[in-house]
């Protein structure tokens, strides 16, 4: 495979502030001890550091030492820096020192690899231009990408086009995924508080059971995707908590109904909210319950890559790792991932890795699972082969 040999050679280091990183993971807007290590790397490299935006967050800005035609133009990489709130059941010397909380969807490979990028194109800067290393706090659930944006990432730091990467088990090491459109769904969370009138358990009659009427809803609600939306169209609507109710013989007041759903084109995200509260109402109604409250979020945007930004991605990884391993239109994945919101800002691709086997649990948020040290080259050398073709040196 052929890999920046550079890079190659400092694979060990890399290896090396990955599990340091994967030792002391942090979750959403508290990576402070990353944020500091990714800065400090970024200085001893040379790179000019920025903090503070979104709070942890971290951008690298490079010059490329081609000084003619193109030298004002400017791309961003982007990597993730967050952990999730798990559990880690790995035995491994680098395994999770904070109980409770685990690399579990290899951010501490994202970030490893930009750093390793950054590390490679800061002693050659053989492009011209201005690259921007863009490390971003709170990927999960809590949009870190977004907070970015609001608070001025590309008025800081403008760049043409914004690039992603994110590790996927089961794909095998050495392939890398590619897609123009949409690659990940646009993810919101809803609440349905169904409010009867509690009774006795063995007088039911006497009250209205919410649970009842929860339960058709929560069934009903299935007819969102089956019946409600072109089977052509991708949707998924699942309820995930059902909260009612303290003992045996007592019908409660009320149930809560919480969960998230899934999609694609913005008419079918659009319609998703309408739906969920026209039936809700309407079996409530039915049985002689209300629907009390509904809360419709929406969390994240689709993932959608510009086309042109894709066949630079596209071009990049078949020069790392060969044309036959590029997988070219990959099925999208009902995940979300906030680089949806610096997508909206600017033209972008984002592409999946391969992380390699799934044995032993090895999947994104399983308490088994773990970044593969193997593609760290792999990764780095995708982004600085982007960087070096995307802002040929000239001059
Ligand atoms: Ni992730």
């Amino acid at each position: 495979m052929p890999i920046v040999n550079r890079i190659a050679e400092f694979h060990a280091d890399m290896k090396a502030w990955r599990h340091e990183i994967h030792a002391h993971p942090e979750t959403a807007f508290e990576e402070h001890r990353t944020a500091e290590l990714v800065a400090k790397r970024l200085a001893e490299f040379g790179i000019e550091v920025h903090r503070g935006l979104a709070g942890t967050g971290v951008v690298g800005t490079l010059e490329g030492s081609g000084n003619g035609p193109g030298s004002d133009r400017a791309i961003a990489l982007r990597a993730d820096m967050d952990a999730l709130h798990i559990h880690e059941k790995n035995g491994f010397a680098h395994a999770s020192k904070n109980p409770g909380k685990m690399h579990a969807c290899g951010h501490d490979g994202h970030t490893t690899m930009l750093l390793g990028a950054a590390r490679y194109l800061a002693e050659t800067r053989n492009f011209s231009g201005t690259v921007h290393f863009i490390f971003q706090p709170a990927e999960e659930n809590e949009g870190g990408g977004r907070v970015m944006v609001e608070q001025g990432l590309f008025e800081k730091f403008p760049a043409e086009g914004v690039y992603g990467m994110h590790n996927m088990p089961g794909v095998e090491p050495g392939k890398i995924c590619v897609r123009a459109g949409p690659m990940m769904a646009a993810y919101d969370v809803f609440e349905l508080v169904i409010l009867g009138r509690g009774a006795h358990g063995a007088m039911p009659h006497q009250g209205i059971d919410p649970v009842v009427t929860a339960a058709q809803v929560v069934t009903a609600l299935q007819t969102v995707a089956s019946r409600n939306t072109d089977p052509l169209d991708s949707i998924v609507v699942s309820v995930t908590q059902v909260h009612g109710g303290d003992t045996w013989n007592v019908i409660p007041d009320e149930v809560v109904l919480r969960g998230t759903t899934r999609s694609f084109r913005p008419e079918v995200h659009k319609s998703i909210e309408p739906s969920i509260r026209r039936i809700a109402e309407g079996i409530c109604q039915a049985h002689g319950a209300r629907l009390a409250s509904m809360k419709y979020e929406m969390r994240y945007p689709p993932t959608v890559n510009t086309a042109a930004e894709t066949e630079r991605a596209a071009r990049a990884a078949a020069a790392v790792v060969g044309a036959d391993n590029v997988v070219r239109d990959p099925t999208p994945c009902m995940g979300a991932e906030d680089f949806a919101f610096m997508l909206q800002a600017r033209p972008g691709s984002y592409v999946w890795i391969g992380n390699g086997s799934t044995a032993g649990g090895c999947l994104l948020h399983n308490p088994h699972y773990d970044f593969n040290d193997e593609i760290l080259p792999v990764g780095a050398s995708y982004w600085a082969t982007l960087v070096e073709q995307t802002l040929p040196r000239q001059g």
